[in-house]
């Protein structure tokens, strides 16, 4: 199975367990490579549409996992039962925020990797009473993927946390810097070209120092 950095720290984030439910679960590698490596006991593979599951269904039998991995159609967290970790992995951040919207309370941890708007998600999550734990900044092929561990409980952040990432933002990983610094780099190639109004170029010249603060 090829799997790359980005499922493997995901995986790397999730504490031995009885259970996990991976939602939007495609083609069930995640839950493949958990069995493989021990992490937990029973996996659930969720999907919403047939043909992701149908090939969810095809890796499971592949690695004779049949009796480990329970493939379910389900919209969000609508048919999956109690499990000990719920992961959404490789969807849009405000799709992560509807699923959580639906029942998501009686779960006691997630792990979250949003494609995009992961600034929204932070925000959502600290007013919506769930608290960040850990976070990791992925890297596969110099594309950045954010991964968050993910709790019920309050936490208050602040905008810049919100931005950056609250763990983030003390752990200062080697990705998180590479991350900040190629944005950086956008940054200041929009100055050098730039045509907007002066409001537009104070904005990013504040930005510029908001990101050259950060990485210190
Ligand atoms: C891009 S794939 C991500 C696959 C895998 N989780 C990963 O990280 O590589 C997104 C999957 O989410 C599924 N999906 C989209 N909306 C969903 C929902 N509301 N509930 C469950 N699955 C959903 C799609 O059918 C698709 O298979």
């Amino acid at each position: 199975m090829n799997i790359d950095n980005r499922i493997k720290d995901i995986a790397n984030l999730i504490p031995k367990c009885h259970s996990i439910a991976d939602i939007g679960t495609d083609h069930a590698y995640l839950p493949i490579y958990l069995m493989q490596n021990y992490i937990c006991e029973i996996a659930y593979a969720c999907d919403v549409a047939n043909g992701p599951l149908n090939v969810a269904k095809k890796n499971i039998a592949k690695y004779n996992l049949n009796n480990k991995i329970i493939p379910i159609l389900s919209n969000g967290l609508n048919n999956v039962p109690i499990v000990d970790v719920v992961i959404m992995a490789g969807m849009g951040g405000q799709l992560i925020i509807d699923i959580l919207k639906n029942n998501s309370k009686k779960y006691q941890t997630f792990i979250l990797q949003p494609n995009n708007n992961i600034d929204t998600l932070r925000k959502y999550l600290c007013t919506n009473n769930y608290a960040i734990i850990d976070e990791v900044v992925s890297n596969v092929n110099k594309k950045y993927y954010e991964i968050l561990v993910v709790i019920n409980q309050k936490q208050n952040l602040t905008s810049k946390e919100i931005t950056y990432g609250p763990i983030n933002l003390i752990k200062k990983s080697p990705n998180f810097i590479n991350k900040w610094v190629k944005i950086l780099i956008q940054y200041c190639t929009i100055l050098d070209n730039f045509r907007g109004s002066k409001q537009e170029y104070q904005r990013i010249i504040d930005k510029i120092d908001e990101i050259r603060e950060i990485l210190q």
